[in-house]
């Protein structure tokens, strides 16, 4: 088992735990705790503290209240790494000057690395990860003016001259770009260079511990309680639901809830492949006029969340009830539905519903949600390793309000069949290209917006179908997939014709952020 770890201090960035997963990546432990967590605390886990990393975070460093640390892990011969507010934080601390200076840096930058073990192996990462050595991401308004004594500026930009700094004596290092997102591409090897040169952590942690510290943590959280499970028929809550199996076996019972949002015949390909291949204890329920009903005349995409999340909730204390009662609500929420629905200090971008959505009076002990510090990269490994099938592990991510966030406005029934039909072509055609796995997310949505056509001899007025691909690895950062036009140009002429109601078709070429994957 895992002798040591790697913590990260939580000030509240929006990616923090991508931060954690990049030392996870590397085979460490990496535990997230609070900001104003004490070093005495961090030393009292009996897994060896190898370093410590200080996160991003939205405030400046002299914002009255802004996030602060225990000082005495600058003095405790643990090696520190300060990420942009973390670094400067540092800073602040070590009698050095941090300020608006230069002015705000967003986006790709480019940077000098001076020679250093921070930076080793990125030159020959060249190959691999074009920029390695030459790009990174900032996301800043302040930056460090002045390194503290003792330090050494490692890395400069045009705008940011001290982008990187060390101090080799006392194993204080900061960054002010973001290693931790795609965007910087050698970020990962500084990340693993941190754990390994600096550390010297020995990577003794792999998927397998994280499944059994997952099915230990579920059996505390449970105790001898009745659990029940909202089984979407997506890889999350299929993998927490295995997991929860794991556990408490028996104690388990999986509902299935036919929202009447699922995509075309997906309500009972879902239940088949639950039956057939998982042999679960599975309820189905039929509530698609139920949700329907409440959401008829509701335009507002947070308040569609709401009302979901909150139905959801409903159905699943019915169902309960009728079981004669269950404790524990099991949900498959992941890492990123929680950091975009306003977690920690982050800013809100979405309440996604299952976290957002839920109503205070739930009646439930208390929610178990194993998954929610994970990405869904990771989930989809945790998935292979407890043995659940390839089909369902690498089944592309559909969001829990379903179709009703890719409807812009009220939904109907007729909206629903246009943004049901044409997604199935659009699957379809994916599939033929043989482009399914490649693509993180692919879908249609129906924008709302009516244009003009001619068909045949007649004006039309008629509705744009946009679509959407997108290429990632966790949700959090996506690119748009560079279809083939010939695959767009085919997708397109089979909506116009077998799409009633449908005049255009548009591609969505925007990535994430600034844009979110979905359009509500
Ligand atoms: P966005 O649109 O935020 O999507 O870039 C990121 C990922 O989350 C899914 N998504 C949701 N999932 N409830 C969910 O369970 C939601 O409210 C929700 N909104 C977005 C989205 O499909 C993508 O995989």
């Amino acid at each position: 088992m895992t002798k040591e770890r790697v913590v990260v201090l939580d000030f509240g960035g929006q990616y923090n735990q991508l931060i954690a997963r990049c030392v996870r990546e590397a085979g460490v432990l990496a535990e997230i705790l609070p900001y104003d967590t004490s070093l005495a605390a961090m030393l009292a886990d009996p897994r060896q503290l190898k370093g410590i990393i200080m996160t991003g975070g939205p405030d400046s460093v002299y914002a009255p209240g802004a996030l602060t640390c225990d000082p005495a892990i600058f003095q405790a011969g643990v090696p520190v790494l300060g990420i942009c507010y973390g670094m400067q934080l540092m800073t602040r601390f070590l009698s050095g000057q941090v300020g608006a200076g230069g002015g705000p840096e967003f986006g790709h930058t480019e940077i000098t690395f001076a020679a250093h073990p921070l930076f080793a192996e990125l030159a020959a990462q060249e190959k691999d990860e074009p920029g390695a050595g030459r790009h990174v991401w900032m996301n800043h308004n302040d930056a460090v003016l002045q390194a503290p004594p003792g330090f050494q500026t490692i890395a400069r930009t045009d705008r940011c001259p001290n982008a990187a700094f060390a101090d080799d004596q006392r194993r204080l290092y900061g960054l002010q770009f973001h290693p931790e997102v795609r965007h910087t591409p050698g970020g990962r090897q500084i990340l693993r260079n941190f754990c390994f040169s600096v550390c010297a952590c020995r990577g003794d942690w792999q998927m397998s511990d994280l499944t059994v510290s997952l099915v230990d943590d579920i059996r505390r959280q449970a105790g001898d309680g009745q659990v029940l499970c909202a089984l979407s028929g997506g890889v999350d809550s299929s993998v927490a639901a295995v997991l929860v199996h794991k556990a408490i076996g028996s104690r388990l019972t999986c509902v299935f809830v036919d929202h009447g949002l699922l995509r075309q015949h997906e309500a009972t390909e879902v239940m088949a492949f639950y039956r057939e291949t998982l042999g679960m204890n599975i309820i189905p329920v039929d509530a698609a006029d139920r949700f329907l009903g409440k959401l008829a005349g509701v335009t507002d995409p947070e308040r569609k969340r709401k009302i979901i999340g909150g139905e959801f909730i409903r159905v699943f204390e019915e169902e309960a009830r009728k079981l004669g009662g269950a404790d524990y609500l099991v949900q498959g929420t992941i890492y990123p539905d929680v950091i975009e629905s306003g977690h920690g200090k982050a800013a809100v971008i979405k309440s996604h519903h299952n976290v957002g959505g839920l109503p205070p009076d739930i009646s439930f002990k208390g929610l178990i949600e194993p998954l929610r510090s994970l990405f869904k990269d990771e989930v989809r490994r945790l998935g292979e390793a407890l043995g659940i099938p390839r089909a369902l592990v690498w089944r592309q991510p559909f969001p829990g309000p379903g179709l009703a966030i890719r409807i812009m406005g009220e939904i109907t029934a007729e909206r629903l069949r246009i943004v049901r039909e044409s997604d199935w072509i659009f699957r379809e055609e994916v599939a033929k290209a043989g482009l399914d796995q490649a693509i993180w997310q692919y879908f249609t949505v129906f924008t709302g917006v009516r244009t003009v056509g001619v068909m045949g001899d007649d004006r039309t007025y008629d509705h744009v179908i946009a679509l959407r691909a997108v290429t990632s690895s966790d949700a959090m950062t996506v690119e748009f997939a560079e279809l083939p036009y010939a695959l767009l140009a085919k997708v397109s002429q089979r909506i116009i014709n077998e799409v009633r109601g449908c005049s255009r078709v548009v591609y969505d070429i925007t990535s994430k952020p600034p844009g979110t994957i979905e359009w509500e």
